[in-house]
């Protein structure tokens, strides 16, 4: 098949941008054209000339020469506008914002159907590992039981300064901001709804069941302590945020976002620092790990790089498991076992211990560890926040 001729749109001149552009430059096999870049800021000084650079986004949106639009913008509500706009003018679209993918997910789908256009986002969910193109195409056929992994390189950052170097909270999340691996406004990484975005994304290529992210509970890590390092340690675990989404029956789901104990005989151990991995279960394939960089200018850029190369050649997400309907349903109705470190009996009768299996009461640290439903932490989402407690997940369902 011959690649069609790109011309291409880029919105955003940033880190995923200019590590694009890098990629690009290196990249012997494939050449693109990108005719104009939308940036916001007049005053920035541009490592390209400034021929290259607009500043109005209908430069790109009304050129009918302008074929592909890629968007690497870091405005949420923007980038729907400009995505949704340049696929209503009949140009495919690759972007890397999962929080806009995950909350339109199914009306940006409807637009690629209807104005027959392409719409790629694989480095929206764990930059370089290409994801999403292998649940899509190589799980098509196969029974997939779950998918698992780290998919936030922020708060495996911090987890991982805190294991290593004995760090408090709230001192390895300063020494993060100041680098620039995690956002002035955090919570979007530690309380878990990066990743539970990504994860949303994840389903729709795993199960075809297209997820309202407000459905899924997520608990990130805001409330870890000192305490909980050193109880795992002890046991031998590392503290990992783990998305989760797996089959409950047949043709039901379940998932969420929980801070997991892992132990050293697991995949997920050894990623560390601002690395992702992706575990995957199926009953032929067995479990398969993918393991990369989750962020960074030219590992998210190459993920883009593959999709302009897919785009070229007319590649289309199909969404086949949506159309096969498999799985239809989605349930909160499993139990969970979970570390709870609390301060106040109140707190933990709320949490609503179905069973407990162990309990330590010391001087100033008390856990219990039993099973919960998913469904009551669902409910206490909102509260769990201002709670003096912490919880983790030991990782067995179905009890
Ligand atoms: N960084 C990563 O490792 C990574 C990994 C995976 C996915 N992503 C996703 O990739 C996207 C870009 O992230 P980033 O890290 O590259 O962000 P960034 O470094 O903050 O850069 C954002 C860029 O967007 C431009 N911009 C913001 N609002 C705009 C608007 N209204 N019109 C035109 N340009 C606008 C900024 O313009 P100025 O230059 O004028 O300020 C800047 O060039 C985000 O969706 C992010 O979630 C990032």
């Amino acid at each position: 098949m011959v690649a069609n001729k790109l011309r291409i749109g880029m919105f955003g001149y940033g880190c995923v941008g200019q590590g694009l552009d890098d990629v690009l430059n290196n990249s012997k096999g494939f050449k693109a054209d990108i005719v104009k870049i939308c940036v916001k800021d007049k005053s920035k000084e541009r490592r390209l000339d400034m021929s290259n650079f607009t500043f109005n986004k209908n430069d790109i949106l009304n050129d009918p020469s302008i074929n592909l639009v890629v968007e690497l913008i870091d405005d949420a509500d923007e980038a729907l506008n400009i995505v949704t706009t340049a696929m209503e003018k009949g140009k495919s679209v690759i972007t890397a914002n999962k929080k806009m993918i995950a909350n339109n997910h199914k009306r940006l789908i409807d637009l690629q159907e209807k104005k027959n256009v392409s719409f790629l986002y694989e480095a929206s969910a764990c930059a370089s590992i290409p994801i999403i193109r292998n649940l899509e195409e190589y799980y098509d056929n196969e029974l997939l039981f779950s998918v698992r992994g780290i998919f936030n390189g922020s708060t495996n950052y911090i987890l991982s300064q805190m294991y290593d170097n004995g760090l408090s909270f709230d001192e390895v999340l300063k020494d993060a901001q100041a680098k620039g691996y995690v956002e002035s406004d955090p919570s979007l990484d530690i309380d878990g709804y990066d990743a539970k975005f990504k994860l949303c994304i994840i389903t729709t290529h795993a199960y075809g069941l297209l997820l309202e992210p407000e459905e899924v509970f997520n608990y990130g890590i805001r409330n870890i302590n000192k305490f909980d390092i050193q109880f795992a340690k002890e046991k031998g675990f590392k503290i990992k945020l783990v998305p989760y989404v797996g089959k409950v029956e047949d043709n039901t789901i379940t998932s969420y976002v929980l801070p997991r104990f892992i132990s050293d005989d697991r995949y997920l151990y050894g990623v560390d620092n601002e690395f992702n991995g992706v575990v995957a279960e199926a009953a032929f394939a067995d479990k398969q790990f993918f393991y990369g960089k989750g962020a960074g200018g030219h590992a998210t850029g190459s993920a883009v790089l593959s999709d302009i190369s897919a785009s070229s050649y007319g590649y289309k997400y199909e969404y086949k498991k949506k159309e096969q309907k498999g799985v239809t349903g989605y349930t909160r109705d499993i139990l969970l076992e979970v570390y709870l470190r609390y301060r106040t009996e109140s707190d933990r009768k709320r949490i609503g211990f179905k069973k407990i299996t162990e309990s330590f009461v010391g001087k100033d640290y008390k856990y219990v560890i039993g099973t919960v439903s998913l469904a009551r932490l669902y409910a206490l989402r909102h509260e769990l926040l201002k709670m003096d407690v912490f919880l983790i997940t030991t990782g067995r369902e179905d009890l």
